[in-house]
């Protein structure tokens, strides 16, 4: 890695494992049996409101009392070493923020934030850092309108402009990262293969083999607590000869 490589890391719910929080696919995936998909849909939010905001409730409690962990800070510290590092996630947790980046880099949100709520009504967006919400008492907007979770759900558009950031990071990355996630969610997965197209070296640090593919040049298999901070330690080591 020179000085001045441009490295970008894409990363999902595998990273934030080691927090307590867990990943969609993995085990503790499941929410009274619920699989992320019957919940996590603007069809199933329609049907149930009150399960889907249960649901966000279960899910506010536990990001509140996760941290950052050793991959998280590992990112943090790589973006100290190299020229500039920007992170795409598609995690809506917010523990990135919590570390920051170094130097120039950004985090680009793709799926939102689990902090923020919209009115179905209005369309009206703000911050809410509360408990719960629990059911049977639905946030309602100033309008009278129903709040959803300001989150991307199965089946929903990405901002155009998170979409653009993501794309033209990707494009110019040297070095693309995929951390934590089964990268089968479109268009989040299409990344990888823009970021090899265009001639970045891509690496997977996951607990298995999940993105498949030539756009792979190399795969390391393990936790991304232990793996990423190993990668800080080679390219410090890499520095001082
Ligand atoms: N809007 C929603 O509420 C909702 C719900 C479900 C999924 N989705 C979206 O789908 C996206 C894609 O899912 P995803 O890929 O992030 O999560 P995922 O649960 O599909 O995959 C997690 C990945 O992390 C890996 N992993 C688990 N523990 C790890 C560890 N300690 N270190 C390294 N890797 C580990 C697993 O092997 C797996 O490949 C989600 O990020 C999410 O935004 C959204
Ligand atoms: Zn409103």
């Amino acid at each position: 890695m020179t000085p001045q490589a441009r490295v970008v890391a894409l990363t999902g719910a595998g990273i934030s494992a080691a927090s307590g929080i867990p990943t969609f696919r993995g085990k503790g995936g499941l929410y009274k049996n619920l699989h992320a998909q019957d919940l996590a849909t603007p069809e199933a939010f329609a049907r149930d409101p009150a399960t889907v905001w249960e649901w966000y409730g279960w899910r506010r409690d536990l990001v509140r009392r996760a941290r950052p962990n050793a991959a998280h800070r590992a990112l943090r510290e790589l973006s100290e070493l190299v020229g500039r590092l920007d992170i795409i996630t598609q995690n809506v947790d917010g523990l990135h923020e919590q570390t920051g980046l170094a130097g120039e880099g950004g985090i680009v949100r793709l799926h939102g934030s689990l902090w923020r709520m919209r009115c179905t009504r209005c369309g009206r967006e703000v911050e809410d850092r509360s408990a719960g919400p629990y059911p049977p008492d639905l946030p309602h907007c100033s309008c009278g309108g129903l709040m959803r979770p300001a989150v991307v759900w199965f089946g929903e558009q990405l901002a155009s402009e998170d979409l653009d950031e993501a794309g033209a990071l990707t494009r110019h990355a040297d070095v693309f990262l995929v951390v934590g996630t089964s990268a089968v969610v479109y268009p989040a997965a299409g990344f990888l293969g823009l970021a090899s197209q265009q001639g970045a070296f891509v690496a997977e640090f996951n607990l298995e083999a999940a993105a498949s593919g030539p756009e792979i040049g190399l795969r390391v298999t393990g936790p991304s607590e232990e793996t990423l901070p190993a990668l800080v330690d080679a390219v410090r080591k890499r520095r001082k000869v």
